[in-house]
């Protein structure tokens, strides 16, 4: 079986059958000519045929499937318009009355999809400390469905043994979803470990360029695929053409960022980790953080976030992160260029402030997505800047 860099580069890019076209062109079309009334081109379903409608399906949607399928060592995957689509794809699998388990600090607009939607209509929500498995069995109900997981999370850097949690989960007839984004398929294969469900928000490392928002969810399972599918169409959550070609030109080059990406963010961590203006770094690749043994048993690789508490009110926490030349203050992660940002305020502000609290989130708390730069100067844009407080 092919490597990671050779499926990066080579699953779902079938030249052009038309025109020899080395790189399949984008398939901007709304709609797609049909032989009979409902009898879409060709009879099969293949890479080139069986479309009616982009908002159901598109043959960028195909490639890029068949791409971080490959990559996640998933069967299928569906694209979506966004992370917050494709976790909304996921949820409408479910019915009302129907309860989900979900780890506690998610990211803020899970958050807020699960809290502020989701319960609206009838679904509902345990949160719990997944960073202990057993915790699992004490929030389960009879009418539990799934099980959420985000690992590492987001921003805090926490794990949860995905292996340790799915054995359970599965005892109890609970699907498992687990959100990758922050891994990626480079440094964690959830569905390896028995996994239902995988997805991302492919706005972050898998387009890598900050350029496009998209989604992805990626299954072994036929049937959660045709649900996911479905979802797409029937809430109108699907990505464009182009943007799924962006991301599939991301894809290809996600190993080599990635590996620059660790090294930087390691580099970044061990400064920060030293430097006396902070009080504590999460980054699961030091040997300080709680859960390393978990990552070098569970992860190829550690991400490229690191996120650091500051010996700061939350006022010179702000003023902090104004004042870098590299790391742009920006939402968002997983970008050749480095960002930093302030998730009390920023990306987790829907979380209400106990909440937050009870997380272990702090207002002092400064997340830094590490870029593939030259470290000497992000290590020399982070001394410059720290120096005047
Ligand atoms: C871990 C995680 N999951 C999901 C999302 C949502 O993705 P999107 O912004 O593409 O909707 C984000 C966005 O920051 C994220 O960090």
């Amino acid at each position: 079986m092919a490597h990671f860099n050779t499926k990066a580069i080579h699953a779902g890019q079938i030249p052009d059958k038309e025109t020899g076209a080395v790189i399949p062109p984008i398939y901007q079309t709304s709609t797609f000519a049909q032989e009979a009334p409902n009898e879409p081109f060709g009879s099969a379903q293949g890479r080139h045929n069986g479309f009616d409608y982009t908002r159901a399906d598109n043959p960028n949607y195909r490639n890029l499937e068949e791409a971080i399928a490959a990559l996640e060592q998933g069967k299928f995957a569906t694209v979506f318009s966004s992370g917050v689509g494709a976790s909304l794809g996921v949820l409408s699998s479910l019915k009302a009355g129907d309860h989900i388990v979900a780890g506690q600090d998610l990211y803020g607009g899970t958050y807020r999809l699960f809290t502020q939607w989701g319960e609206k209509f009838g679904l509902s929500f345990t949160f719990f400390d997944a960073t202990d498995p057993k915790n699992l069995e004490k929030s389960v109900r009879p009418e539990s469905r799934l099980v959420w997981l985000e690992t590492p999370t987001n921003p805090l850097l926490r794990l949860t043994d995905i292996q340790a949690m799915t054995t359970i989960a599965k005892s109890k007839k609970l699907l498992v979803v687990v959100d990758n984004t922050f891994a990626t398929p480079f440094c964690q294969r959830p569905l390896d470990s028995g996994v239902d469900l995988v997805l991302h928000s492919t706005t972050k490392y898998i387009g890598g360029h900050s350029d496009v928002i998209g989604g992805a969810v990626i299954t072994r399972e036929k049937d959660l695929k045709e649900k996911l599918d479905f979802a797409r169409k029937a809430l109108g959550v699907n990505p464009s053409p182009f943007d799924c070609w962006l991301m599939q030109r991301g894809v290809k080059t996600l190993g080599l960022r990635m590996e620059r990406h660790l090294v930087n963010a390691l580099t970044v961590a061990n400064f920060l980790e030293k430097h006396p203006k902070v009080k504590k770094v999460h980054y699961p690749g030091l040997e300080s953080h709680p859960q390393h043994s978990l990552a070098r048993r569970q992860m190829t690789g550690f991400g490229g976030v690191v996120s650091a508490e500051f010996q700061f009110s939350i006022e010179k926490t702000k003023k902090l992160i104004s004042s870098f030349g590299l790391f742009r203050l920006a939402e968002s992660l997983g970008g050749v260029e480095s960002l930093v940002s302030h998730p009390a305020t920023m990306t987790h502000a829907s979380i209400p402030a106990a909440e937050r609290a009870r997380a272990g989130l702090s207002d002092s708390l400064v997340r830094f997505s590490v870029g593939i730069e030259d470290s000497e100067d992000l290590l020399a844009d982070l001394e410059e800047a720290l120096s005047h407080f």
